[in-house]
């Protein structure tokens, strides 16, 4: 077994390796004159660990590229962020099913498809071929752990999130709760009021996407009006579109930290041991 990965996903996949204790496939890549896309993969081995998260139109291509370089090798696709995923379902007419368009164009010569906190779980039976789901939550779990904080509240920004946000706490026997998220458009969401007594305590907010920033923003104002001491924010996915990094920090949130299935300075943790476990166990 070997591993390579995406232009993007290149240390996750690196990581990957070390943990599977399996070399890494030299992938070189390059554009041709016209801007589109080469790449060449040096020495398969009988199975090959593709790796790539699909952040970008650039990724997705790249993916595409690299199956079919790896063509005759038995092929794991590792999906850490599956970009895409949140159009999973026709919201109004005329529009695409995404998640299910992205699944269906990277599954053709696939033996199994690895993803991360895939934003909902029915979306892996768009692979045409075995797929499975794998959580980050014990692993932030460890991680806010490392943080050192005095009996923290892990808090889900919304429901959606409170299963996620319980199995976090169990790592550490902690309290865990939810807030209640309206959307209002792509980067604004209202909460309902803060009923949870939160004085005094140590908030750490877990999600699995930080996009635009707007949900984690919103819910850490409105806990540090309800006098929280301090707003940590824990995600699996740092997307940081449109500058939320800042935006988090300007609201007073003290830690941004997220994984490393995006790649970025705020890749304060690693999903690598999870996903060669999963890659181990299957
Ligand atoms: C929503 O269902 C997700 O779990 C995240 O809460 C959402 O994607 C975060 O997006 P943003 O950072 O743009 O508010």
């Amino acid at each position: 077994m070997k591993v390579v990965g995406i232009e993007a996903s290149q240390v996750l996949a690196g990581r990957i390796a070390e943990q599977l204790r399996v070399e890494m496939v030299d992938a070189r890549f390059s554009r041709f004159p016209d801007g589109e896309q080469y790449l060449q993969v040096g020495e398969l081995g009988d199975e090959t660990v593709v790796v790539g998260s699909v952040a970008d139109s650039d990724a997705l291509v790249q993916l595409l590229l690299l199956i079919d370089a790896c063509e005759g090798s038995e092929i794991d696709l590792v999906i850490p962020y599956m970009g895409y995923a949140r159009q999973d379902r026709r919201f109004q007419r005329g529009e695409p099913v995404s998640a299910r368009a992205i699944a269906r164009a990277l599954s053709p010569g696939v033996r199994r498809v690895f993803t991360v906190n895939l934003h909902k779980e029915a979306i892996l039976a768009y692979f045409g071929t075995t797929a499975r789901n794998l959580s980050l939550a014990p692993d932030i779990g460890a991680y806010i752990r490392g943080m050192d904080t005095d009996n923290p509240l892990i808090l889900a920004p919304d429901r959606g999130a409170a299963a996620f946000a319980a199995d976090v706490a169990a790592v550490g026997g902690w309290d865990s709760d939810y807030l209640q998220k309206v959307r209002i458009s792509g980067d604004e969401v209202r909460m309902q009021p803060v009923t949870i007594d939160v004085a005094s305590r140590t908030v750490v907010i877990v999600d699995d996407i930080i996009s635009t920033g707007g949900t984690l923003a919103t819910a850490a104002t409105k806990l540090l009006e309800k006098g929280a001491r301090a707003v940590h924010a824990v995600c699996v996915h740092g997307v940081f579109a449109g500058g939320a990094y800042g935006r988090l920090k300007s609201v007073g949130i003290e830690s941004v930290a997220a994984s490393d299935t995006i790649e970025c300075g705020s890749s304060l943790f690693s999903a690598a041991s999870c996903i060669a476990a999963g890659i181990r166990g299957c």
